[in-house]
């Protein structure tokens, strides 16, 4: 027995010295102190400023050496808790109005926290068998909400990109079961599939990847309400099968990134089924109108796609990553992602499938427990009134903007996503371009709040969003009052102080001539 103690010595040393293994009080201190941290983290949310003043957003680079031995834990985590919160930029924060990123639930936080600890591997179902079922069962209550006919299958995704790229892959094996085996050579043709202009940039990486080529997206253009012109859909249709091209897959897209615009489901699902087209809904954002029967209409006909794109880490409030791909079609999944491997059990027939074998993953952490348990603790009902609050909110901000002697609406506002442009006619686009980058800048840089440019159908925009459940009426009052300041401190004068009030949800013409800009306002202009 002491031979073998000798033996094994040089082991329990290297362990000791590895120091992974804290006892049981450390393990204690530093969750509390960790606790500490998120718990006035989130207690400061609602009035939290984003970053830092411009002035002092200095980052220098960090040149320190790979450490050779460990420091003392409380301390490390004690100072990048500091460094992270003082002087990070702070997508939770309440003042956060720029994109659709949002604070997390706290119940999505202990499931993280929950998920690393325990860290199943939801790859294999008999190594999972209750962390896969709770996956296939968020995977259900979701998917349920789209009302297929058919039960719903799908699987948790790094984020919409990834749940982009596996319909897309899906939608080949649907459409050239050969590809799977034999690539797209076998196919003799190029493959094309359609989305809007307006739709995500996910799908050009995607048709890369794939080794579908950039070119076989082909980008249709938008109606006036931005969504895909679906007569221009089917022109190009027409035009790819008389080249002897591959129409495989339309996407449309339920909330466009830039401005919310949802394309028009039912029309272009007449479209798949005249052409025999897969349809796949991008619906990374707006989908999750289904959780509000109020709002539920916005994505109607989505209940004809193949499959969904649909993002808890978006509207719903996750932390990353939380993506979902969903599908009426679980054969067309299997048959898209297995693979044999005879290192690992396969799952036995009629049980749950191995996730690896519905997903572009292996190795898989367990992204559906934030959701799963925000749902079990809060219900569908919270996320409804979540979503309704939201919706007043942009609503009152439109018209607000409608209103306002400075900006218009550049696009109808359809989601909690506005699109603003001054109004100022007489100006050429690239100076239209630099004016709303200085009012951006302007606006964000006191660090308070936080709004981003976008360009929607080749126009620059201001572009603002609800998206934290913290944000209220005071915090886009905050932001309506920056805004206006902003123009004037660029020097934009207004000339009447009594301005048409325009229907928020309509296309605004710019107004001409209700803003002057003054010599002052253009020297503040950066060149274009
Ligand atoms: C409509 C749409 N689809 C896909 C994506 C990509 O999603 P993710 O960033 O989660 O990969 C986004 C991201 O904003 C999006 O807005």
């Amino acid at each position: 027995m002491k031979d073998l103690i000798d033996r094994c010595q040089p082991l329990l040393s290297l362990s000791a010295e590895m120091n992974f293994d804290f006892d049981s009080q450390t393990r204690r201190k530093l969750g509390y102190q960790l606790i500490e941290v998120v718990d006035r983290f989130f207690t400061s949310l609602a009035d939290r400023p984003v970053q830092p003043a411009a002035e002092d957003r200095i980052y220098p680079p960090r040149l320190s050496r790979l450490p050779e031995t460990g420091e003392d834990p409380a301390q490390v985590l004690d100072q990048v808790c500091g460094e992270l919160v003082d002087n990070g930029f702070h997508v939770p924060s309440a003042h956060y109005l720029g994109m659709m990123n949002p604070t997390p639930t706290y119940m999505a936080f202990l499931a993280e926290s929950l998920v690393a600890a325990l860290n199943p591997q939801l790859a294999s179902l008999d190594r999972s068998q209750t962390a896969s079922r709770i996956e296939a069962e968020s995977v259900r209550w979701v998917g349920e909400l789209v009302g297929w006919q058919t039960a719903p299958s799908g699987t948790f995704t790094t984020g919409g990109n990834e749940a982009n790229l596996s319909a897309l892959a899906m939608a080949l094996a649907a459409h050239f079961p050969d590809v799977i085996e034999n690539g797209l050579a076998s196919i003799g043709a190029q493959p094309v599939f359609y989305a809007s202009m307006e739709g995500h940039h996910s799908l050009d990486k995607s048709a890369g990847l794939l080794g579908l080529g950039r070119r076989a997206l082909r980008r249709i253009p938008v109606n006036a309400r931005l969504q895909l012109d679906v007569p221009e859909l089917e022109a190009a249709i027409k035009e790819d099968l008389e080249f002897g091209k591959k129409p495989f897959c339309i996407v449309a897209t339920a909330g466009t990134t830039s401005s919310g615009a949802i394309d028009d489901i039912p029309r272009i699902h007449e479209i798949c089924r005249r052409y025999d087209i897969w349809l796949h809904v991008d619906g990374a954002y707006g989908a999750a109108v289904l959780f509000s029967n109020r709002h539920r209409g916005l994505v109607r006909g989505i209940e004809q796609a193949d499959s969904v794109t649909f993002d808890p880490h978006k509207w719903l409030a996750m932390p990353f990553s939380a993506g979902l791909l969903l599908t009426r079609h679980h054969e067309v999944l299997e048959r898209t992602f297995s693979v044999a491997c005879p290192y690992l059990q396969k799952a036995p027939a009629g049980t749950l499938p191995d996730n690896r074998n519905i997903s572009a993953q292996w190795s898989r952490r367990m992204n559906s427990l934030k959701l799963w348990l925000t749902l079990r603790v809060h219900g569908r009902r919270a996320y409804e009134r979540l979503i309704d609050r939201q919706m007043r909110l942009a609503e009152s901000f439109a018209r607000w903007v409608a209103n306002s002697e400075y900006f218009e609406l550049a696009a109808p506002q359809v989601l909690p996503i506005l699109n603003l442009r001054v109004r100022a006619a007489d100006i050429a686009p690239q100076n239209i371009d630099a004016l709303h980058a200085s009012i951006i800048e302007e606006v964000n840089r006191d660090g308070q709040r936080w709004i981003s440019a976008a360009t929607v159908n080749g126009q620059s925009v201001i572009r603002t969003m609800v998206i934290s459940y913290l944000t209220e009426e005071r915090h886009i009052k905050d932001l309506q009052a920056s805004l206006v300041a902003a123009c004037c401190s660029l020097g934009l004068e207004s000339k009447s102080s009594t301005v048409p009030a325009l229907e928020p949800n309509a296309v605004q013409p710019t107004m001409p001539g209700s803003i002057q800009l003054t010599p002052a306002a253009l020297e503040n202009v950066p060149p274009a």
